[in-house]
């Protein structure tokens, strides 16, 4: 391949990375908590049944805020039923996964294990089932500090001082026909705001993302936000975004390009939401809140499929077992969230243990780290600072990319998709540069050489490379460190420009320490 050339300055910068783009999501599903994150019995578990050897794996991991409980749970879930005595907890059939749901674990137990693994919290209310009542009161019992019944309620639960959770989800994927008492964008509007209404009046320090659509192919797409944020503009700070890649195709190339598809999702969004500002004339910013994002495809059942399995407790379901090429593409993504860090302000990786996660557990057995681990860890550790805006010339690939809808077959052209994606981190306080480069070509090397101005003296601190030969391979219990990153050899900086060669289809993390 020719030389691929990058141009940045450390003065030019698309804007700083928040703290909450590292985010992360659980939910009631599966054994993403129940014999995930939460096991009482197991050896490694804490005395409220918190297992360790799960937190020690999301502390390496450090995403920065965790949504929850869901998801399309959230649609049909009673708060009330995961608080106070344990014991006197319903079991309630969750329409959503067609499982059992315990309520062993409910909003207070989320909070301290939150605490524990050191994450801000985020919730997602449900405006499917319930409506404006339940979430304020939700509100109230978390944030408001006593004298009331639901605040004096989590007192009498244990929980003396409130919670102070910050961040709050209107609903979850309201326009989605799977989801309990899905919506038109108007009925949706109108219970969003009323809801926001209410849950700011009780704690005005709360910020809040109205949903947007549950995917770019929706055919409701783009109207659906445009109504939502006619009726919510002036009550929200975000609308929410969510998309999965997925490989159904078995076109690794177009898998690797899909990424450049949440890059189009965002500036559409942004473009709408605007819109909506400009007919106010109003100079208020909506910011995206991209609150589920991954690789997501093996492991998507129907409802009547879930159905004959009966309605089991934590079911071993959307357990997806991720290779070497889902974490490139999963990079792709990471790399899309950042170059957009002016307005994607919070994102979560859906999800985190178990249920298409980084983090796998045997029930009573060990926790080992997925491919996807690996990309998001650099994510979350090295992605903190200014992103600068880099021009990449890079010879470019046509690709096709399917993505099924319901009964449509999909495809996305993608007609421009550069073999490199790159993106350019410099946090001043450590004074280090970082460089996320993926390699999309999957036959060939490729020379990268960046031109990194406005950088007195820049020396290389680490080089990682995340890629296999065989695309395919994937961690398990039995061999659960087969793919790991390596150091990546050669890498010099000469008269400020950066050389390096990246291996085909191959995943790279380049830090530089500038004087
Ligand atoms: O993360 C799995 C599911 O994907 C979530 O419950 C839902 O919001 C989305 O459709």
């Amino acid at each position: 391949m020719r030389k691929v050339d990058v141009r940045l300055h450390r003065d030019f910068a698309i804007g700083e990375t928040d703290p909450r783009l590292f985010g992360a999501f659980v939910e009631h599903l599966g054994r993403c908590v129940y014999g995930g994150m939460f096991e009482p019995g197991h050896p490694k578990a804490d005395k409220q049944g918190f297992r360790k050897d799960v937190l020690a794996l999301v502390r390496e991991l450090a995403p920065t805020i965790l949504r929850y409980p869901g998801g399309n749970f959230v649609s049909g879930y009673n708060w009330e039923d995961g608080v106070g005595p344990v014991k006197k907890r319903p079991r309630r059939l969750d329409l959503a996964w067609m499982s059992t749901e315990t309520n062993e674990f409910g909003t207070n137990e989320f909070v301290d294990w939150c605490k524990a693994a050191k994450i801000e919290p985020m919730l997602a209310v449900n405006l499917g089932t319930r409506g404006a009542d339940a979430a304020r009161n939700l509100v109230e019992y978390c944030n408001h500090p006593g004298g009331t019944a639901w605040s004096d309620l989590r007192k009498a639960h244990g929980w003396a001082k409130p919670h102070d959770i910050k961040f709050w989800c209107l609903g979850n994927e309201m326009d989605g026909p799977w989801q309990m008492e899905a919506k038109t964008a108007t009925e949706y509007g109108r219970v969003a705001v009323e809801a926001a209404k209410m849950m700011r009046w009780i704690d005005p320090t709360i910020e809040l993302a109205a949903c947007g659509s549950s995917g770019r192919k929706m055919a409701t797409f783009g109207a659906w936000e445009d109504t939502v944020l006619e009726h919510t503009f002036d009550h929200v700070e975000f609308i929410s975004l969510h998309t999965y890649l997925n490989n159904y195709a078995g076109d690794t190339e177009a898998f690797l390009a899909s990424p450049d598809l949440m890059d189009s999702f965002i500036d559409e969004v942004v473009a709408i939401a605007d819109a909506v500002a400009a007919k106010r004339r109003s100079s208020k910013r909506i910011m995206l809140s991209f609150d589920e994002w991954n690789v997501w495809y093996r492991t998507r059942r129907n409802r009547n499929e879930r159905v004959k399995s009966g309605w089991p407790v934590a079911p071993e379901i959307l357990e997806e077992v991720y290779n070497v090429e889902d974490a490139l593409a999963f990079g792709g993504a990471c790399i899309s969230l950042l170059n957009h860090a002016d307005r994607v302000r919070t994102a979560c990786l859906a999800q985190l243990v178990n249920a298409i996660a980084p983090i796998m557990t045997e029930t009573g057995g060990p926790a080992w780290k997925q491919t996807i681990f690996y990309p998001f860890q650099h994510f979350t550790n090295f992605g903190h600072g200014r992103v600068l805006r880099a021009q990449v010339d890079s010879p470019t690939y046509k690709a096709n990319y399917f993505d099924p809808s319901g009964a449509q077959d999909l495809y996305f052209p993608i007609p421009e998709a550069s073999y490199l994606k790159l993106s350019a981190v410099h946090d001043a306080k450590s004074g280090m540069l970082t460089l996320f480069a993926l390699n999309r070509s999957l036959g060939e090397e490729m020379p990268l050489e960046v031109d990194a101005g406005g950088f007195s003296k820049l020396e290389v601190d680490q080089a990682i490379e995340l890629r296999d030969r065989d695309l395919k391979a994937v961690n398990t219990k039995t061999a659960p460190t087969r793919v790991k990153p390596s150091p990546l050899s050669g890498v010099e900086v000469k008269r400020g420009s950066i050389k390096a060669k990246l291996k085909p289809a191959s995943w790279n993390v380049i830090r530089l320490k500038a004087s």
